[in-house]
Order: structure tokens, then sequence, then C-alpha cells
């Protein structure tokens, strides 16, 4: 399963980049709105892709299609890891046809419905996002939308990555795994969760200690 960063944030995506943990980025205005003040967005976005070497997800802002049509290109023609994000409405969708059209890659983002993403894989989508957290966050079931999108994709054949998004802990990444998404997008923190165990924690100290007894080094 591939892991995204979720985030705009360049020191966490270095971070998290050294031990080659992250196959690419999603932003959004929100998280671009925390870390670009004062910076040119487009040359944020271009030292994004430098630094991941994989697909960077950036949002257009327009809503209707021609304006998402005009800013997807120029998204695009920022860098080639650049992924075009569309929001899953009419004028998305629209938009996301015409820009796949032109060999642009597309993330259909904001999905809370199996519908809404058979239309974006209809639309040729390259990624559907489905928005985990927030179904949680409104009493739903969040991973459920993700195993219904797998299973009707897998049922009638279509390529659009499964992208699980708005991931709040390490046990969301863990079913998404289960389930079959083909990435998943967390922020820094939940990404550094999953390498956390007491175990490990208690264990590594216990052989320091007891390397000690040695009195020597390596
Ligand atoms: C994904 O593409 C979105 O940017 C993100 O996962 C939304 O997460 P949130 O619901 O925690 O804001």
């Amino acid at each position: 399963m591939k892991i995204f960063l979720d985030t705009a944030d360049l020191a966490e995506i270095r971070r998290a980049a050294e031990a080659n943990l992250i196959d690419g980025v999603t932003t959004n205005p929100s998280l671009m709105s925390q870390v670009a003040k004062g910076r040119d967005p487009k040359e944020l976005y271009r030292e994004i892709c430098e630094v991941v070497g994989g697909p960077v997800s950036a949002e257009v802002i327009g809503t209707d299609k021609e304006t998402m049509v005009a800013e997807g290109r120029k998204l695009a023609a920022i860098h080639e890891h650049i992924v075009v994000k569309l929001p899953l409405t009419e004028d998305g969708l629209k938009a996301c046809r015409t820009l796949v059209g032109e060999g642009i890659r597309t993330n259909v983002t904001l999905c809370f419905s199996v519908s809404q993403a058979l239309l974006a894989a209809k639309a040729g989508a390259t990624y559907v996002s489905p928005f985990v957290g927030r179904i949680d966050d409104i009493s739903g079931e969040g991973m459920q939308l993700v195993h219904q999108i797998r299973q009707v994709y897998d049922n009638y054949g279509y390529d659009t990555e499964i992208l699980a998004a708005s991931l709040r802990h390490p046990t969301h990444v863990v079913e998404s795994m289960m389930l079959g998404a083909d990435a998943a997008t967390m922020p820094p923190k939940v990404l550094w969760q999953l390498s956390r165990h007491p175990l490990t924690d208690n264990g590594l100290a216990a052989f320091l200690k007891d390397w000690e007894k040695l009195g020597t080094t390596l």
C-alpha cells in the first residue's frame, strides 16, 4: 500500500522522506494556508515535488468547470509529479474528464459516498479520496465507505486508485490496508504513531542495560 503524507510542511515531508517512508503527498487549501503564508504556492508545490519524487496532490480553488480546468493546467505545468485535486461536484467531474483527456493525473476529493466514487471512476480519475474521519465525525462508519468502493471498483474493473483520506489514527491506516485501499494519506503525527510500540522501547532499554555489563563499546 502506498503511504502519502497529508501536509504541506516541508520539514515534515523531508523527515519522512529520509527513510523512504512516503510515496507521495496530499495537500488541500487548508493545509497550504497553514504553511504557505508569504510564499508563492507554486514554488512550494515545486519544492515538495522535488523532495517527494512521487505524486503530489495540489487542489484547484475554482468551483466552475472552466476555472478548474485552467487552474488544473497551471498546476500540472509546475512539475511532472503534480496530481490535480478536484472536488467531487458536477463541475469537478467534468473538469476531471477534460484534464484526464489531456494526460493530467487527477485526485477527486471530498468523496463521501460510493455513488460519488463510481462517478469519479467513470470520469477517469486517477485517485478518489474517501474522507473516512469526517464521516466518523458525524457518527457514520467511514471505513465502510472504503470497503464499498473497493467492492464496486473490483466488480467492474475500474482502475481509479482508492486513496483513503482524512485518517486520524493508526487503526484507520491498518483498516485501510486490510480493506485493500491502494493508498492512505495521513498527517505526520499518524505516520510516526505507526512506528511506535511500547515493547520495542522496553526491549531496547533492556538490551542496552545488559550491554552496559560488558563495559565496552562497539
Ligand atoms: C486528503 O486529501 C485531505 O487533505 C485530508 O485527508 C483531510 O483530512 P481532515 O478531514 O483531517 O481535514
